[in-house]
């Protein structure tokens, strides 16, 4: 890709994971920008980080759209409109479907807060501890038809500490997840993560199982 690699990010409501690729882009001079944010909720309150950054912001809403393959027509334009490189889903609080699944298919990455293939879709954080895992955390993966289900690329692992209720659970991986999603992006841009064949590369090695790194290496 010439230039740097161009980012859309779409999101539903506090856009943290946002602010973290923003802060990257701007900080470490990564070799990716963003240049579009998407959101389905008009009072997102990452619309707000989005303005403060002078990042273009579009509200693309459901009930502006009536039927399902009106509205995943509707974001699709909207993805197309910024030309990205990268689609990067970071706390868009609805399926994807319709064509954006095969057009950016290898080209759109979302961060699912548990250790997937544990505890796909909502209450994450309650489930792990009703199920008494002694551990939890939070994956990027590349977007498939398959809730939650396309090929993971990195895990941030943390410890369940006897004390943690949901709250603090959400605000530990929270934490994590600004590690990791940024990390990605950039191993995207460099060129250095890829699918290939539906299998996770990682310089040009596939990988069958993602990387997973502990809280303790990610967070010092
Ligand atoms: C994150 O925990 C992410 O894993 C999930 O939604 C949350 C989004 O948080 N998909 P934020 O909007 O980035 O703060």
């Amino acid at each position: 890709m010439a230039g740097k690699c161009k980012l859309a990010v779409l999101i539903s409501g506090s856009g943290s994971n946002l602010q973290a690729l923003i802060d990257a882009a701007v900080a470490n001079s990564a070799p990716f920008r963003v240049v579009g944010v998407i959101s389905d909720k008009p009072d997102a309150f990452g619309l707000q980080r989005a303005a403060s950054a002078g990042i273009p912001a579009t509200v693309v809403a459901a009930n502006e759209h009536a039927g399902r393959d009106n509205y995943h027509d509707a974001l699709a334009k909207a993805v197309d409109a910024l030309q990205p490189d990268l689609v990067i889903l970071a706390g868009f609080m609805r399926i994807i479907g319709g064509r954006l699944i095969d057009d950016y298919a290898g080209r759109m990455l979302n961060i699912h807060p548990a250790l997937l293939p544990k505890y796909k879709g909502l209450h994450t954080h309650q489930r792990c501890l009703d199920s008494g895992d002694p551990v939890h955390g939070s994956t990027v993966h590349f977007v498939t038809a398959e809730l939650d289900g396309g090929p993971p690329v990195v895990q941030a692992m943390l410890t369940v500490a006897a004390d943690d209720d949901a709250e603090s659970l959400a605000r530990r991986v929270l934490a994590l997840e600004h590690v990791i999603y940024p990390m990605a992006a950039r191993w995207f841009a460099e060129g250095r993560l890829r699918l290939g064949n539906g299998h996770v590369e990682l310089d040009g090695v596939a990988i069958d199982a993602p990387l997973v790194l502990s809280d303790e290496t990610l967070v010092a």
